[in-house]
């Protein structure tokens, strides 16, 4: 599904991010699993991953990144209108963990809700927040993707347990004024006939958690990895194309591209298939491994920050996830 350029331009006036203190290296996982830093940086290009606090829970790390967001704004927690925050690891099924970050802010006067896209989310509560602008219908957008993934990994599992992280990132959205950026075109589509390949299994109504099937770990990620990879390299690479040719852009007029942080292998293979040189692909992973919603939007705080990018340049930002989802959006900084 996609959009055409809207008449009333949408800009992210300020990012932010926050990952936990605790770092996991490799050679530590490599201690529990049956696993080694070599084969985990050549599979995946993870060297280590930030791990939550047992007590710090998924609206804590949302509403840390958020207040970095809205500082860069200037926009007071009061002066939010909407609170989306992507997430699949909620701190409870019910309320939403944007209700809890409400809470925390003191953002009292917004609509808060949470959806639940994995690795996407953070994109399609992009486009929605952007959409709900440009109808009038909201002014100020407070977008969160946030993950505490280490709660529902099988530690076990030597296949999965290398690859997750937590954290969190938030944008602020709002009207754009004459001369900045603006959201030009963005992207997004599901195939649910893929639900088989990534999911956790557990915790839902369809399978609860009980004492007689708590030792199987349900609640925890089961991916086929390697069907993932293809799907994630093809859908990717057609999201960004569309939402660059949508934009009326070429390839070589994207300063930096900022894909989902899941795997090396598959973001060099993306560049590769859309001709984009290494230098302005974005990558963090090696910091933090994949967290799933929170990946795109920590990625974009610390390529905007760290000058990847600059005011009038465009970019594109293309993700990937359980579902299976996918995502694009191009962006004039
Ligand atoms: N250490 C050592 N060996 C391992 C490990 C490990 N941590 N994990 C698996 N292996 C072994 C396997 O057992 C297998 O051994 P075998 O050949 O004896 O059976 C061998 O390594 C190869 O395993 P594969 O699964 O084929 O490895 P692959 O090269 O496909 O890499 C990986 C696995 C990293 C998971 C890759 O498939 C991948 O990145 N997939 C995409 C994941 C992704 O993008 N997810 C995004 C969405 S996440 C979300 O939405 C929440």
């Amino acid at each position: 599904m996609s959009d055409l350029i809207q008449g009333i331009d949408v800009c992210i006036a300020g990012t932010g991010s926050h990952v936990p203190e605790h770092i996991l290296t490799n050679d530590e996982l490599a201690m529990r699993v049956d696993t080694s830093d070599e084969w985990i940086v050549t599979r995946t290009g993870i060297r280590e991953r930030r791990i939550a606090a047992e007590g710090e829970h998924t609206s804590h790390m949302a509403t840390k990144a958020a207040r970095i967001a809205l500082e860069q704004a200037g926009i007071e927690a009061g002066e939010i209108d909407l609170i989306i925050v992507a997430t699949i690891t909620p701190d409870t099924l019910t309320p939403a963990t944007a209700c809890y970050v409400q809470q925390a802010l003191g953002a009292h006067g917004a609509v808060a809700f949470d959806i639940s896209a994995a690795c996407s989310g953070f994109l399609y509560a992009m486009k929605i927040s952007k959409r709900l602008i440009s109808d009038g219908a909201f002014n100020n957008a407070l977008i969160i993707g946030a993950e505490k993934l280490s709660a529902f990994v099988n530690w076990e599992d030597r296949a999965t347990c290398v690859l997750f992280g937590d954290g969190a990132g938030a944008a602020v959205l709002r009207k754009a004024e004459p001369g900045e950026g603006s959201i030009i075109a963005t992207e997004m589509g599901t195939d649910g006939r893929l639900t088989h390949l990534l999911s956790i299994p557990g915790g839902g109504s369809a399978c609860p958690i009980t004492i007689d099937n708590a030792a199987e770990r349900h609640a925890t990620l089961a991916m086929l990895g390697k069907e993932v990879f293809k799907h994630a390299v093809t859908r990717m690479k057609e999201a960004a194309e569309r939402v660059i040719e949508r934009a009326g852009l070429t390839p070589g007029d994207i300063a930096c591209v900022i894909p989902h942080q899941a795997n090396l292998r598959i973001i060099d293979a993306i560049a590769d298939r859309l001709d984009m040189p290494n230098e302005r692909v974005f990558v963090n992973l090696h910091k933090y491994g994949n967290t799933s919603a929170a990946a795109v939007a920590i990625a974009l705080d610390e390529a905007a920050r760290s000058g990847a990018f600059k005011r009038g340049d465009h970019i594109v930002l293309v993700v990937f996830g359980a579902g299976l989802t996918w995502a694009a959006a191009a962006i004039r900084w």
